[in-house]
């Protein structure tokens, strides 16, 4: 007994002890990860087999039994969960009317619903998966430099307000103000209709982020009151100062001449 407490006392019983514990955490860590991963490919494989039951009963018609497509539907395969996230989250899909764009509308699936036939499409070709939870954390994120890059990728179709407008053919880029930051980023990497595909190559994910962000600060700001003369900044706001005041500056001439005669 004695022998040990001087044991203990030793520099080195210290460095046994964490070593010790950092074994067994590991060891811990390890095993609780490996039970944590056969749970969730077993999870996977019921996920897309209930995905495929959805997937059939309300896209086949259109996207064929197997997700090749038809006459009324494009093929699925290869647009990967992403792309189902995005169509069936924001309510185009199922489509209702065939028309220039499919329209964003009321969603017809519960979020569990849309990850299983998710997961089935993903399944039948890889293909941009949802964003992951990181993905999606925008601390210490430079929303500046998200303007910039929303001006340069965004605008041209978004307009710089990110409110949207037409473009050709009956079509138009829709109002970003009430997208999710998950379906932002899903529109980004998928490219639904005339929208490019922005893959992480060209647009890597931490300019995803800050555009993410940016329109996010845009929204936030958004009419703090007042008009809103455009949301062009300082060039529309100076003009009209600048109107205003000249049409006041006369008003005053006027006034005052008047008052001389
Ligand atoms: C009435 C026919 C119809 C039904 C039903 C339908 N779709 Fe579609 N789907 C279309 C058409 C047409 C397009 C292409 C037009 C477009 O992209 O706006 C499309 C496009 C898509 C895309 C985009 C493909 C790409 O290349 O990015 C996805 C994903 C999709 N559908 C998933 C689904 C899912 C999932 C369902 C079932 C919940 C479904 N659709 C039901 C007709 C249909
Ligand atoms: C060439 C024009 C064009 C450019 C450039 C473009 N988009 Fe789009 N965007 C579109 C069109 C068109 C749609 C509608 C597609 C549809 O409804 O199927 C769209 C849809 C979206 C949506 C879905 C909005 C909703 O209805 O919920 C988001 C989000 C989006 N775009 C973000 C972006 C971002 C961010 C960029 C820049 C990185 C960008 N877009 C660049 C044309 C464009």
């Amino acid at each position: 007994m004695k022998s040990l407490a001087k044991h203990r006392r030793h520099p080195a019983a210290v460095l046994v002890v964490i070593m010790l514990g950092l074994l067994l955490t590991g060891g811990l860590y390890a095993a609780a990860n490996t039970a944590t991963e056969a749970r969730s490919v077993e999870a996977d494989a019921l996920l897309i087999e209930e995905g495929k039951r959805l997937f059939l009963e309300g896209c086949s018609s259109c996207h064929g039994l197997a997700g090749q497509g038809s006459d009324n539907g494009p093929s699925l395969i290869g647009v990967g969960a992403a792309a189902v996230d995005f169509q069936v989250g924001t309510g185009r899909m199922p489509l209702a009317n065939f028309g220039a764009q499919a329209p964003s509308k009321a969603v017809e699936y519960t979020d569990e619903q849309i990850r299983a036939i998710a997961a089935f499409v993903a399944s039948l070709a890889p293909g941009p998966s949802i964003p992951s939870a990181e993905d999606l954390d925008f601390t210490g994120v430079d929303v500046a430099r998200g303007g910039e890059l929303f001006r340069a990728n965004c605008s041209q179709c978004h307009q710089a307000a990110g409110r949207g407008g037409a473009l050709s053919n009956g079509q138009y880029a829709p109002n970003l103000m009430k997208t999710t930051p998950e379906h932002i980023w899903e529109a980004m990497l998928t490219g639904p209709q005339q929208m490019p595909v922005f893959a992480d190559t060209t647009l890597p994910p931490q300019d995803k982020k800050e555009i993410i962000s940016y329109i996010e600060s845009i929204r936030a700001s958004d009419d703090p009151g007042g008009w809103a003369l455009g949301r062009f900044g300082p060039v529309t706001e100076g003009l009209f100062v600048w109107i205003g005041g000249m049409l006041l500056a006369v008003i005053l001439a006027v006034w005052i001449g008047a008052k001389v005669r």
